[in-house]
C-alpha cells in the first residue's frame, strides 16, 4: 500500500527572467492566462484544472517543480508527516493544500488536494471522423478553425534521473504509481518506467510519469499537454511554425502509450510536447516490456532527432 495515490500530474513550474516572453509562447502553444500578477503566471488549458503551466520571474531560468494531485487532503497530510513536510495553503487561483517534497535527485515534488475546478472552456472541435467504412459525421463539413492548439490539460512528465530503481521506490512508495511499460534494453537491465495512475477501474493515461536513467546528470526531459484532436495538433503545428518557436521533433505517432505526438521548444530551451490519442487503461490492464526501439522508434512519422545530450522523449 502506498502512502497516498496520485491522480494525475497537476502543473510543471519553471523560472524565466521575461514572463511577458513565456505568456506568449504559451498562449501560441494553446494555454490561455489563469492569473498573472507580474511576477507569477498562471496559465490553464480548456479542461477543468485550474492551471496546468506555472512561471516565476527569476534571473536563472528552469525547471522548478512537478506538481501531482492526490485524491485527499488526508493523503497530503500522511506525506506529510512520512516525509516530516508541512501541509500549506496554496494561493493561487483554485486554492486547496500543498506539501513540499524532494525527490532522490533534488527534484522538487508539489503535492497537491482540495483544488477547486475551473469552469471549462468549450473548443468547438468534438465532431466525430469519418473512417472507412464508418461514417458518424455524414451533412457536417469539417472546417477546421486555424490558429494555436487547444489545450486541455497536462497529460504527462519526463524526468531524466540519476538511478531508475532508487526514484521507481520513492514514487510509488508515495503514490502509488503502476508500470505500464519498463524499458529494458536488456533482460536484466532495468533503465526507465512508463508509470501510470492507479484509479482502480477507471481508465486512465498510459503514462502520467515517465522516469528514464541516463549518461546526462539528471534534469528535466518534457512536459506534455493533451489537446483536443489530430486536427487540433495538425493546426497548432502550422501556428508555432509560423511565429517562428523552435520545432523538436514530430509530428509521429509513438509505440509505447501510442500518442500522436509533437515536440517544441519553449524560449528557454524547455521542451514542451501537443498529444493526442494515447492509450488509457485501468490499473487491471497490468504492464509490460519496452524495449529501446520501441522507445525511440515511431509507428510512423518523423524519426528521432539524433541525442545531444543524452536526452530521449516520450
Ligand atoms: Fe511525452
Amino acid at each position: 500500500m502506498s502512502i497516498a495515490k496520485a491522480y494525475d500530474v497537476a502543473y510543471v513550474r519553471f523560472r524565466a527572467p521575461d514572463l511577458e516572453m513565456m505568456h506568449s509562447f504559451l498562449r501560441d502553444f494553446g494555454m490561455l492566462e489563469a492569473y498573472f500578477d507580474g511576477e507569477r503566471l498562471f496559465m490553464r488549458g480548456h479542461g477543468n484544472n485550474p492551471y496546468v503551466h506555472v512561471t516565476e520571474r527569476s534571473p536563472d531560468p528552469g525547471f522548478a517543480a512537478l506538481g501531482i494531485w492526490v485524491n485527499s487532503e488526508e493523503e497530503l497530510r500522511n506525506l506529510a508527516a512520512h516525509d516530516n513536510a508541512t501541509v500549506e495553503d496554496i494561493a493561487a487561483p483554485g486554492g486547496g493544500k500543498i506539501v513540499r517534497l524532494e525527490d532522490p535527485d533534488g527534484f522538487v515534488v508539489e503535492v497537491v488536494a482540495g483544488q477547486e475546478r475551473a469552469e471549462p472552456i468549450e473548443t468547438t472541435r468534438r465532431e466525430e471522423w469519418n473512417q472507412g467504412g464508418r461514417y458518424p459525421r455524414t451533412g457536417l463539413l469539417r472546417r477546421v478553425k486555424q490558429g494555436p492548439s487547444h489545450v486541455e490539460r497536462l497529460g504527462h512528465v519526463v524526468l531524466g534521473v540519476s538511478n531508475f530503481r532508487r526514484s521507481e521506490v520513492w514514487y510509488k512508495e508515495r503514490f502509488g504509481l503502476v508500470t505500464s511499460d519498463e524499458i529494458r534494453p536488456a533482460p536484466e537491465v532495468a533503465i526507465g518506467a512508463f508509470m501510470r495512475c492507479d484509479r482502480g477501474d477507471q481508465p486512465c493515461d498510459h503514462h502520467t510519469i515517465f522516469l528514464l536513467e541516463r549518461p546526462a546528470p539528471a534534469g528535466f526531459m518534457h512536459a506534455a499537454y493533451e489537446v483536443a484532436d489530430l486536427d487540433d495538433l495538425m493546426t497548432g503545428h502550422e501556428h508555432l511554425k509560423k511565429t517562428g518557436y523552435a520545432h523538436q521533433w514530430g509530428i509521429g505517432r509513438h509505440y509505447l502509450g501510442s500518442q500522436i505526438f509533437d515536440y517544441w521548444k519553449d524560449p528557454w530551451g524547455n521542451e514542451i510536447e501537443h498529444w493526442t490519442d494515447g492509450d488509457r487503461l485501468i490499473a487491471a490492464d497490468g504492464g509490460g516490456v519496452g524495449s529501446i526501439p520501441e522507445l525511440m522508434g515511431v509507428q510512423w512519422g518523423m524519426p528521432m532527432p539524433p541525442l545531444t545530450d543524452g536526452e530521449a522523449s516520450s
